[in-house]
């Protein structure tokens, strides 16, 4: 497993559409440890294969720190309600802004196991879920923001 680079706004790879994948393959498992550690060393809950530079729907998730997701191909099904509240990411260092999502997503995706899977969130769940599957679409969260990008405090630095 490798810490991989993360891209940030303004890299172009960012704001591309990303590509099913067809089958597990052992680069692809490698993708995968490698978004869990890079997700994990940067204190992250999610993060997208387009934020380390690859055009390809997978993301990893895990909001609790006991339970890591990896969704391929995700898709949301079904969603309800709304949330507002305060979101950040990886690929927008010290930013964060107040984005509305919903409160209720059903995620329908493969496993790393490429079996088919179902996902419900609310919550911080919910708004990660959105929030990763917009990256799969070149969507950044700062383009939904209501109101301005805050900077966040600095003491954040390597606090994860
Ligand atoms: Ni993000």
């Amino acid at each position: 497993m490798a810490i991989r680079n993360i891209r940030e706004i303004g890299d172009e790879v960012l704001l591309k559409e990303c590509r099913k994948i067809e089958k597990m393959t052992p680069h692809l498992e490698e993708l995968i440890d490698d978004m869990f550690e890079t997700m994990y060393e940067a204190g992250g809950v999610g993060l997208a294969a387009p934020q380390v530079g690859v055009l390809k729907r997978v993301v990893v998730i895990d909001v609790t720190g006991e339970d890591p997701l990896c969704l391929i191909n995700p898709v949301i099904v079904e969603s309800s309600g709304e949330q507002t509240g305060y979101e950040g990411c990886l690929s927008v260092p010290g930013k964060s802004g107040v984005v509305t999502r919903p409160a209720y997503v059903k995620c329908r995706a493969l496993d790393r196991n490429m079996n088919e899977t179902e996902i419900e969130g609310t919550e911080l769940l919910a708004r990660c879920i959105a929030h990763e599957l917009d990256h799969l679409d070149g969507k950044l969260y700062v383009d939904k923001v209501e109101g301005e990008l805050y900077d966040t405090v600095t003491d954040e630095e390597g606090d994860d």
